[in-house]
């Protein structure tokens, strides 16, 4: 069947990369090109224009591959395809009619030793057969070269850049990342690299890592230089085709792999699995369903002619590839890459020792912070319990978040003030939440029977605050019981006294136990409803102050006679202030807050008053009059940025006059704010007249 060809991206596009969704530095993406939008991650199937085992047009029609890789020193040095090529292109050559990216003979050189043909020359001649994206004829950085040699490679490829580009007029460019196996040396080649006009930018020089299965060395190497590219820019790994490896490495910030391997194990009989190779030989009964195979036996197969079994044999490996890279970006899609790559790792012991290597990370790790700042603090669905969740990505940047914030109230429920080193805390612990029904007639107990007093919750990622107890994903972890019980994780406050509750204890039980600590019972009486407004009133300052960056004592000033809107379950729908206004709602679905525009407008002055830290993007005057009426805010249309912006939490948006013109959540950090020319950068809430 005939899939039809792809639109051309508008002009004013080509060579343009947005960001639809992430999960931290994974990114589902739209490259733009003459050829169509490629959706990125994907994998870029290898053409041997000599050997086509897969008809490139079968890869569109039946595949779905939006764009391949083909070498253009191949076409030049082959007198039958270099004339098709220059006179009808490469993409009739290939028939393809998707994008169409080549490399230069980089790549021959390394396996061959010289290769005969000038930087300028291969990028016009990449120019003249009409490829979308091109590359430039970069040094190969193997991984057994010493520093200096590795170096000399970095400053080669360097100072074969402006030249390059200048060649190609306009053609997107890839500028490859060399510096073998040196951190340093690969973090230099990334600025330098950056500095030039490229449009992508493959690491190179990691092959025979990749055949070596060296995969810690190969993950070193990405940590060492994937976040000093420009986020404008798809970042390629090259010639990692393997499956296996997707997941980490989209984690990472990979946009795009290439592979060959679908074709040249085919060719020795080999079939790839999303785990791992497999031998034909070996193989009794297929262990993975397949189109391809559909209704074929591996002895039917096996009894193929070799020609007719290479070729089904690379149509499976291909097939396999690309549902494992749609796996990936599902799991990127729902905020699940990093289970996912733990999930993985358990596949090959070097994919573990470089999965822990990743997530067992200290706080200088420059990579793993670019990770974390790039991470949503919220999302919908809860997540699974693994060995490592809490150095996940987002379980940390969470936590982080939390307890860096983790303020103590001015007064208790009685209304007594109290000194931050005077409360006495109750840590719950044993049960999973919703606490608030799960352990309902213990906190109202604890907190209306003594004063002075503070809960929080043991969860297992972490100690949270009561008022905070809906928030994800502290409160929606999947595994078994004991993850909930006790763990000494340490609560970073000052107190008088802390008490260790099971959420099963009975009230009474609880009570008692409190006593037996030298706590008094209180003398005075606390009603429900003065109890229930405490709690309610505590747990909108908590996130208040938590997702908008205001000051604690602040939000306890404007908050404190709060009133509330409930819904049918007793939970805060509306949040109206003193004066009656509507300010913000919370979010059910993963304990956040929807600010309101008067809430907006009072952040804003907060923040003029310094007491509220949260991000502010200052927009071009073109883009004033669309957003100030509710549209979205659009890449490329950001003067700057105070503060610091993190995809999923609020940010405000004024003028160039400083007048608030609308307020959001935004998708995107800092630097993408600045460098990214396509996409959304901010959701809109609401625009402010
Ligand atoms: N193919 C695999 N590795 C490389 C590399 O480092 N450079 C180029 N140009 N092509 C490659």
């Amino acid at each position: 069947m005939k899939r039809p060809n792809p639109e051309p991206c508008r002009e004013s596009d080509i060579g343009k990369f947005e960001i639809v969704s992430r999960d931290g530095a994974a990114r589902i993406g739209k490259f733009h090109t003459i050829h169509g939008v490629v959706n990125t991650p994907t994998l870029l199937p290898v053409i041997n224009p000599n050997i086509r085992t897969i008809e490139p047009r079968d890869m569109w029609d039946v595949f779905g591959v939006e764009c391949l890789i083909t070498n253009s020193y191949i076409i030049r040095n082959s007198e039958n395809l270099s004339k098709e090529a220059t006179e009808h292109g490469v993409h009739s050559l290939l028939n393809f009619p998707g994008a169409i990216m080549t490399d230069s003979g980089t790549f021959q050189s390394y396996v061959y030793g010289d290769i005969e043909v000038e930087p300028e020359e291969i990028i016009e001649f990449q120019k003249s057969i009409g490829v979308d994206i091109a590359t430039m004829l970069d040094v190969f950085g193997k991984p057994n070269l010493n520093f200096e040699e590795s170096q000399k490679i970095v400053e080669e490829t360097v100072s074969r850049s402006e030249i390059s580009i200048k060649t190609a007029n306009g053609m997107m460019l890839n500028g490859p990342i060399q510096g073998g196996l040196f951190p340093e040396l690969r973090a230099l080649s990334a600025e330098k690299m950056s500095g030039f006009n490229f449009t992508i930018h493959p690491i190179g020089g990691i092959v025979p890592l990749m055949e070596k299965q060296k995969y810690p060395e190969l993950i070193k190497i990405i940590s060492s230089c994937r976040h000093l590219i420009p986020p404008s820019r798809p970042v390629h790994l090259f010639g990692c085709g393997h499956p296996h490896l997707f997941a980490i490495a989209v984690a990472m910030g990979v946009d795009l792999f290439d592979s060959a391997a679908y074709a040249l194990f085919a060719r020795d009989d080999r079939l790839i699995m999303p785990w791992g190779t497999e031998k034909l030989e070996n193989i009794t009964e297929w262990p993975t369903a397949s189109k391809t195979f559909f209704g074929l036996s591996p002895e039917q197969i096996k009894s193929y002619p070799k020609e007719e079994r290479t070729k089904i044999l690379a149509e499976f490996n291909l097939e396999i590839s690309m549902k494992e890279m749609a796996k990936v970006r599902e799991a990127v899609r729902n905020g699940k890459i990093w289970e996912y790559v733990e999930r993985k790792s358990t596949e090959h012991p070097s994919l573990e020792k470089a999965t822990k290597l990743l997530l067992e990370y200290s706080d200088d790790f420059e990579f793993m912070n670019w990770v974390k700042d790039s991470t949503r603090v919220q999302r919908k669905r809860g997540v699974l319990w693994s060995k490592n969740i809490s150095n996940h990505p987002y379980v940390k940047t969470s936590k982080e978040l939390i307890d860096s914030n983790l303020n103590q109230p001015k007064r208790d429920a009685f209304g007594n003030n109290v000194n931050k080193e005077e409360w006495d805390i109750v840590l719950i612990h044993g049960v999973q939440g919703p606490w608030r029904m799960k352990c309902k007639e213990l906190i109202q107990n604890i907190f209306s029977k003594f004063e002075n007093i503070q809960i929080f919750l043991q969860t297992p990622i972490g100690i949270i605050p009561y008022f905070l107890e809906d928030l994800n994903p502290f409160s929606h972890i999947n595994g078994p019981d004991e993850i909930w019980d006790y763990n000494k994780d340490d609560l970073k406050l000052k107190y008088n006294s802390l008490t260790i509750i099971h959420g099963l204890t009975t009230p009474k039980k609880a009570v008692e136990q409190l006593i037996n600590s030298d706590l008094e019972l209180s003398d005075k009486e606390l009603n429900e409803e003065d109890l229930e407004n405490y709690i309610d009133t505590y747990s909108i300052i908590s996130k208040t102050a938590l997702f908008t960056g205001l000051n604690f004592e602040v939000a306890e000033e404007w908050l404190s006679n709060s009133s509330y809107l409930k819904g049918g379950t007793n939970r805060i729908r509306n949040v109206f202030d003193s004066e009656g206004e509507h300010i913000l709602s919370p979010r059910l679905e993963d304990g956040g807050i929807s600010l309101t525009t008067i809430g907006a407008k009072k952040l804003y002055d907060f923040y003029n008053n310094k007491q509220c830290n949260i991000p502010i993007i200052i927009i071009d005057e073109g883009a004033v009059p669309f957003v100030s009426k509710g549209r979205n805010v659009m890449h490329g249309f950001i003067n700057s940025v105070n503060g610091k912006l993190k995809p999923g939490m609020p940010c405000l948006i004024i003028d160039t006059e400083n007048n608030l013109i609308a307020h959001g959540i935004s998708n995107c950090t800092n630097s993408e704010a600045i460098e990214l020319k396509k996409g959304i950068a901010v959701k809109i809430k609401s625009g402010i007249k």
